[in-house]
C-alpha cells in the first residue's frame, strides 16, 4: 500500500466512526433509563428525571425506562399532556414481545401492534391492552406500585 492509498483508508474509517458515533448518539437519547430507587412494592422515581439537559438547552422527555428485577421487561412512564403520568409494562399482549416506544405510541416489532401512551391498543393483532401499573406522587416524586 502506497502512501497515497493509506490517507484514502485512514479518511474512509473516520468518516465511517463518525457516523457510527452520531448513529449511536441518536440511539442513547431516544431510550433513556431513568435512576430509580426499587423496593419490594414501589419504585420510585424523580420527576425530574423528565428533565434533559444538553448543549445549554433545557428539554422534556416524553418518557423515560425503568428495570426492574420483578419484571422481565423494562417498564415505560410516560408524561402526559395533561400533567399526570402513565407507567406501563413493555410486553405487547398479542405474543409477549417487547415493545418499542416512539413517541406518543408503543409499536410491537413482531406483528405490528400499537398502543397509546396510556397502554389503549390501537391496531391489531394485539386485542388487550398494556398492563399499568398504578402511580401515587408528591412535589417531586412518582411512586410506581409494582
Ligand atoms: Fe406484538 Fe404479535 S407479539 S403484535
Amino acid at each position: 500500500m502506497d502512501r497515497k492509498e493509506f490517507i484514502k483508508l485512514c479518511g474512509g474509517i473516520c468518516v465511517v466512526g463518525a457516523g457510527v458515533s452520531v448513529l449511536l448518539e441518536g440511539c442513547a437519547s431516544a431510550t433513556y433509563f431513568a435512576q430509580s430507587v426499587t423496593t419490594k412494592n414501589s419504585i420510585t422515581l424523580k420527576k425530574a428525571e423528565f428533565i434533559k439537559v444538553a448543549n445549554g438547552k433545557t428539554t422534556e422527555r416524553k418518557y423515560v425506562l425503568l428495570r426492574t428485577e420483578k419484571h422481565d421487561f423494562p417498564i415505560c412512564v410516560y408524561k402526559l399532556k395533561d400533567g399526570s403520568y402513565s407507567a406501563l409494562l413493555l410486553q405487547c399482549t398479542h405474543k409477549g414481545c417487547e415493545l418499542i416506544p416512539q413517541g406518543d405510541f408503543l409499536v410491537c416489532p413482531c406483528h405490528g401492534s400499537e398502543f397509546t401512551n396510556t397502554g389503549v391498543v390501537q391496531n391489531p393483532p394485539a386485542e388487550q391492552n398494556l398492563f399499568t401499573f398504578k402511580i401515587t406522587s408528591d412535589n417531586e416524586h412518582l411512586y410506581i406500585q409494582l
